[in-house]
């Protein structure tokens, strides 16, 4: 026994420390996984642990007492392993960020493992930017700044009012206020101060609760406000340009001066009630970087990053007699040299579960199509991410093997991998993964057959017929753009 295990015998709970593993009930109540202790904390006479379950994501790490921890099977941190544990252990890693030239997602990018380096670097990127920027004469700063990004300090990177905005509504809306444009989008600015503690900072979640329009919505993961409004209860965010507030008098007061009723850019679609907006990261900054901050919110595998330029955002909304109200978006890169058609893609918690990611996929692919491309969303994916692709993929591809029929003179019906990646926009690795992952693919008598089994035709229908919202390509009025014999986004 070491000697660590032999003082925890006399005083257990002051030995847990960060780093520890042990087992920790969960809070159904039931299960008692292996879990990390990320961070502790003394709040009003009570002890409290920060776990992260191994086996489990993320966003299922909380605050626990000790009263859910089972300090009978504690494993202490090795010293000489302790970097290399999932905790606040790990050990320092190359600032990536800092070393990119520009984000390989929406102002949220493919981090390493640890989101905070990659944070700070994104951030200390951004200042550098900045600082070369302020000795440009020709930029301006009209005084309106809010500061974002706060990582327990001064870190900071300031935005001010939303810029330039497009409206392209399809027809008029007649019971909303139009979009009123604003030419003057600020510089931005702010200073920066690195963190000692980043790597605790970035791990934990940072905001107790969001309110954005009706919803109440428990944040999942870090996301870098600013620390002054990370200490309150909930902060309130407008649904329709996104800025956020400290109260809910605050909100209000917000409300009465906000002109939008949706989001910027042009609507490119409306199908029923639902509605897509484009908008450009570059002329729309400020409403693109707080679409950022909301998503890292539920988003675990990026990283924040201010510099939006890069990037095209469609925001799916619903509409009432109250607006346009903002369900979910997806971004993507103006210019994907891995022919990547998602950076992001994001269902607000409250509209999870319903379709409407799939909804988003299927728009994702839609815009493929008309640029005649193929596209795949940009790795890694989410666990959740991966489920819906999975499923979006396999429900695709089985649509138009269903649909197919044998041509004049044919047995059977043919069909070329290529063909499926042409009608769908679905890269081959996509497609060929979807048909191995469903075990369809037979070499039969010199050649690969698909055979379809009737209870996968029978499940596939019962699927299909809850999918009933569908995007319909009537409704898209939108022309791709060439990007890259632009000079400039
Ligand atoms: N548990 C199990 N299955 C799930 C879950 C869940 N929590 N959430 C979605 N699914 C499955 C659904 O069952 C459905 O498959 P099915 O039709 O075969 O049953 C499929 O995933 C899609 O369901 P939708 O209702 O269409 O998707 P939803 O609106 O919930 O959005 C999304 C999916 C966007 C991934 C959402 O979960 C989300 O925003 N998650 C947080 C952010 C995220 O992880 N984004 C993806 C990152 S990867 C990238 O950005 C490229
Ligand atoms: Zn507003």
């Amino acid at each position: 026994m070491s000697e660590d295990s032999n003082s925890a015998i006399l005083d257990p709970i002051s030995n847990v420390t960060e780093g520890c593993r042990l087992p920790v009930l969960m809070s159904n109540g039931e299960d008692w996984p292996l879990a990390e202790v990320i961070s502790i904390k003394d709040l009003e006479n009570k002890r409290l642990f920060y776990v992260h379950y191994i086996d489990y994501n993320k966003r299922l790490d909380e605050w626990v007492e000790e009263d859910r921890l089972d300090l009978r099977k504690i494993q202490y941190p090795r010293r000489d392993l302790a970097s290399s544990t999932t905790g606040l252990n790990t050990p320092k890693k190359t600032l990536t960020g800092a070393t990119n030239s520009r984000p390989s997602s929406p102002g949220l990018t493919t981090p390493d493992p640890i989101t905070g380096p990659s944070v700070l670097a994104a951030l200390q990127q951004k200042q550098q930017k900045i600082k070369k920027r302020k000795l440009d004469p020709n930029e301006e700063d009209d005084g309106r700044r809010a500061s974002i990004g706060s990582l327990g300090g001064s870190i900071g990177s300031s935005i001010g009012s939303l810029g330039e905005i497009e409206i392209a509504p399809l027809t008029p809306l007649t019971p909303l206020t139009p979009l009123t444009p604003q030419q003057n989008v600020p510089r931005q600015t702010g200073s920066l101060a690195t963190h000692s503690d980043d790597h605790a900072i970035t791990r934990i979640k940072n905001m107790k609760m969001i309110e954005l329009g009706k919803y109440r919505i428990k944040p999942w993961y870090f996301s870098p406000y600013p620390q002054e409004i990370t200490s309150l209860d909930c902060i309130y965010i407008c649904e329709f340009c996104l800025k956020y507030r400290k109260s809910r008098k605050c909100l209000e007061r917000h409300l009465h001066k906000c002109p939008f009723k949706h989001p910027p850019g042009n609507e490119i679609y409306r199908k029923g009630s639902v509605s897509f907006f484009e908008l450009d990261g570059r002329k729309n900054k400020l409403y693109a970087q707080n679409l950022c901050l909301l998503a890292k919110l539920f988003l675990d595998h990026k990283t924040l990053y201010y510099d939006t330029d890069p990037f095209l955002f469609y925001v799916m909304t619903e509409c009432d007699m109250r607006g346009y109200h903002i369900v979910g978006y997806f971004s993507k890169e103006k210019e994907s040299s891995e022919d990547y058609n998602v950076a992001c893609i994001l269902t607000l918690p409250p509209y999870q579960r319903k379709g409407y990611g799939k909804l988003l996929i299927e728009f994702s692919y839609e815009l493929s199509k008309f640029e005649g491309k193929t596209g795949s969303p940009e790795k890694p994916l989410s666990d959740l991410g991966l489920l819906s692709y999975r499923s979006y993929w396999k429900q695709t591809i089985l649509e138009i093997l269903i649909a197919l029929k044998p041509q004049e003179g044919q047995e059977k019906p043919q069909l070329t991998i290529n063909e499926i990646c042409e009608q769908t926009s679905i890269k081959k690795e996509d497609v060929i993964s979807t048909l191995t992952n469903l075990e369809l693919i037979n070499y039969y008598r010199g050649q690969y057959i698909l055979t379809l089994n009737k209870e996968l035709v029978e499940s596939h229908r019962k699927v299909m017929e809850k999918r009933k919202v569908r995007i319909d390509s009537k409704y898209l009025h939108w022309t791709p753009k060439d990007w890259a014999k632009r000079g400039k986004w």
